[in-house]
């Protein structure tokens, strides 16, 4: 794994190492061949820092993108806001599992050379609809031991910081600190997520992006249908993201 990761690292840090592969990974993918290779391939896409961050992320720690509760596309998509975003500071991710996400994140903050990510999670999981969502009931009850695992494995270590506990109490503690991009990823329950908005987007800098994800889980998406869309001094991020992530921008100057 490791060996294919900084194969393809090498052949994909130059421009035409890029489009060869890009043409060969999807030819293979066309044939139905390779369908883990979907997330290096949809990667080749993104601004080449990023793509380089990226290729030394999976020659560290894993290659498809399968662990963490992330699908592919969701995470390139957020990765890639992470990393277009303006504005500047840290990056708060609200929910972090088991660090998947937190090391993509923080890859992109090295990429952008902009800030840590603060990574806020209870590690207990999650209990949402009296279903269990996130169990961490097979990590023994938590799963901080395979996230600090997961993020000392990945490199990225120095741009990441752990907060553990309630992500509303952690938003009292965070200090002055600039948030630049924020991903709510906690508690999907409409009171849950309405809860984190508010108290992490007045931290939110100014042309910061606010990010959403399983807006296809019904009580978030009534929360952000309600009370986020069309509010004064919020924009959608232009472009198209997945339907499962729903990203907003603070106006400047409101
Ligand atoms: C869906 S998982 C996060 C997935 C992660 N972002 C990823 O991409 O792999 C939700 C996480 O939120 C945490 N969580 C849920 N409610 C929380 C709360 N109120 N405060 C802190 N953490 C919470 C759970 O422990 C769980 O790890």
């Amino acid at each position: 794994m490791a060996l294919a990761g900084r194969c393809y690292y090498g052949i994909a840090a130059t421009r035409a190492g890029r489009t060869c592969a890009r043409g060969g990974l999807a030819l293979l993918r066309a044939c139905g061949l390779m369908r883990a290779f979907r997330l290096p391939l949809d990667a080749l896409h993104l601004d080449h820092r990023l793509v380089r961050e990226l290729m030394q992320l999976w020659s560290r720690i894993h290659w498809a993108g399968t662990d963490g509760m992330m699908p592919p596309d969701e995470l390139l998509a957020i990765v890639r806001l992470a990393y277009a975003c303006p504005a500047q500071g840290d990056t708060v991710e609200l929910g972090s599992w088991v660090g998947l996400t937190t090391s993509y994140l923080a890859a992109a903050c090295r990429a952008r050379g902009q800030g840590d990510v603060i990574a806020v999670d209870t590690f207990a999981g999650t209990k949402e609809g009296g279903e269990t969502y996130a169990s961490a009931v097979k990590y023994g009850g938590s799963t901080l031991d395979a996230f600090t695992k997961n993020i000392r494995a990945s490199g990225l270590a120095d741009r990441i910081q752990t907060r553990v506990g309630l992500t509303t109490e952690m938003a009292a503690r965070h200090g002055g600190r600039t948030v630049r991009f924020l991903l709510i990823d906690a508690d999907h329950s409409y009171d849950g997520v309405k809860a984190d908005f508010e108290c992490w987007s007045p931290l939110v800098a100014p042309r910061g992006y606010i990010v959403f994800h399983d807006y296809a889980i019904p009580d978030v998406r009534r929360f952000v249908d309600a009370e986020v869309r069309g509010s004064a001094g919020i924009d959608p991020v232009p472009g198209a993201v997945t339907p499962n992530v729903f990203a907003v921008t603070k106006v400047a100057g409101r």
